[in-house]
């Protein structure tokens, strides 16, 4: 049998999803970790941003499909991505990501990127990001995930924070939208 038959056979095999069981934000919190090597980085020993984003996007995907129970999820959009100090070789690169908001097919995760170097155990704060993914059916169409339930306070406070975040982004959008076709 070909490999990636293999693969089909595991990923469709039959898994009860329930999605009207809420998950909280706990239940998918994800930490993915790799030391930083030359192939990482350029001849400064800086690691390139390419390869940060690569991580971030693989590290946020496991969270999303731990929330869906779902193999295959898309990214839609790199909502903000931020990068705030350099990560050298050398370095361990962590990156803790957890569900932040969830609509009906579409799951927002939020990214902390940090760096250490393991000799000194010196921590910096490297980048941030926000993505949003979107699980598929079988035919490749968006299919319904289980909502967001909030464990505790603290919980809650995120998944506000981040609904507070996605309605402004719709009005800026929205406003952005009329002032282009203003212009036209
Ligand atoms: C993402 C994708 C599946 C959306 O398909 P679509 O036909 O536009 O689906 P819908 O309009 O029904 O939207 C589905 C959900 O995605 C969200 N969505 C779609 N595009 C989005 C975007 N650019 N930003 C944020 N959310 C988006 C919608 O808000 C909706 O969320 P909800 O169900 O929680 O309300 C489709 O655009 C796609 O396949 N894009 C390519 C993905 C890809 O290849 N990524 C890179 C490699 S993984």
């Amino acid at each position: 049998m070909h490999p990636f038959d293999n693969i089909v056979i595991r990923n469709n095999a039959d898994l009860q999803r329930d999605i009207t069981q809420g998950r909280n934000i706990a239940h998918s919190r994800s930490i993915t970790t790799r030391m930083m090597g030359l192939i990482d980085a350029n001849g400064q020993g800086n690691v390139h941003g390419g390869v940060i984003m690569h991580m971030v996007d693989e590290a946020a995907a496991i969270v999303a499909i731990k929330h869906s129970q779902c193999s295959r999820v898309v990214t839609a959009r790199v909502e903000t991505f931020d990068f705030l100090a350099p990560a050298f070789i050398g370095d361990v690169v962590s990156i803790p990501c957890e569900i932040q908001y969830v609509g009906r097919t579409s799951m927002e995760i939020g990214v902390k990127v940090l760096a250490e170097n393991p000799r000194t155990g010196e921590i910096r704060h490297v980048a941030s990001s926000k993505v949003i993914y979107v699980a598929l059916d079988e035919n490749g169409k968006p299919m319904p995930v289980p909502p967001l339930v909030p464990a505790n306070e603290e919980e809650q406070k995120i998944i506000e924070r981040a609904r507070n975040h996605r309605l402004y982004r719709q009005r800026i959008n929205e406003e952005l939208k009329q002032a282009e076709e203003g212009q036209e």
